[in-house]
């Protein structure tokens, strides 16, 4: 088995992504990786398909510039818009992740998920679609509206942020959902805030452990893994606030700014 050093290339709209980097770099500590947080042009929930195919193509690119071997798209939005057309342009694994409905659909009791994710996301066809394979669960969505910027902007404790998901929430909560499904790779950050008001026995789920089992496979059956045993290098690239991309990788490596 040949030892592919080359790095894998992640994107997102923003620093929500690095919760995909963290758990693929758990189970792959010997990947090398680099990561770009388009946070001059997040969100991309608010944008069009146009706009988000256009600008995933463009970090695309830049990946594949530095020669990364395949790309995870760490961005719901970017997903459920627009890898269809990176895997049409692209002759490489892409990986896209997409709000964790199935394990919420499967194990619902009360048959009522929430999902909380942005509009890109939710109105998108891929999302509308993967619902209609499960008729009898009632999926309850909400747009995150304003989360997306507050966490872009470091914010993950305040008031005004507590007060937007109590808002969002309350009402899933009050239709008896049993499951929340956290659609958006910024929202695994909310953590500690929803721990302060969700009721215990309510399961949030998000897909960042999935889409790294999916990570190991797809290199795995691509014969791409890096099989020698020295610790990956991890670069980070923004395009906006280094100091607030560095506080959310914890010192796993050095942000840089980089135009793009
Ligand atoms: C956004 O840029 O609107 C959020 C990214 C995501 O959907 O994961």
């Amino acid at each position: 088995m040949k030892n592919d050093t080359r790095p894998l290339g992640l994107f997102d709209s923003g620093i929500g992504g690095t919760t995909i980097w963290h758990a693929i770099h758990k189970l792959l500590p010997y990947e090398n990786t680099i990561f770009l947080g388009d946070s001059i042009n997040a969100p991309y929930g608010q944008r069009s398909k146009e706009e988000i195919i256009e600008l995933s193509k463009k970090n695309t690119e830049l990946l594949l510039q530095q020669n990364a071997k395949i790309i995870i798209v760490a961005c719901n939005t970017a997903t459920t818009n627009a890898v269809s057309e990176l895997r049409n342009t692209y002759n490489i694994p892409i990986i896209g992740i997409e709000p964790a409905i199935k394990p919420a659909a499967l194990h619902t009791k009360t048959g009522k998920v929430g999902v909380l994710a942005t509009q890109g996301t939710l109105k998108s066809k891929k999302y509308t679609e993967a619902q209609t394979l499960y008729p009898n669960v009632e999926f309850i969505n909400q747009i995150g509206y304003g989360i997306v910027q507050l966490i872009e902007n470091g914010d993950l404790y305040s008031a005004e942020l507590e007060g937007l998901l109590k808002s969002y929430l309350t009402p899933m909560i009050e239709q008896n959902i049993d499951h929340l499904v956290l659609g958006c790779t910024h929202y695994p950050y909310l953590l500690p805030v929803l721990k302060k008001f969700l009721p215990s026995t309510l399961k949030v789920i998000d897909s960042s452990e999935a889409v790294a089992k999916r990570t190991l496979k797809i290199l795995d059956e691509n014969n791409l893994l890096k099989t020698d045993k020295l610790p990956g290098y991890s670069k980070f690239y923004t395009n906006k606030d280094v100091g607030i991309l560095q506080s959310f990788i914890n010192g796993s490596g050095i942000a840089e700014k980089l135009d793009f």
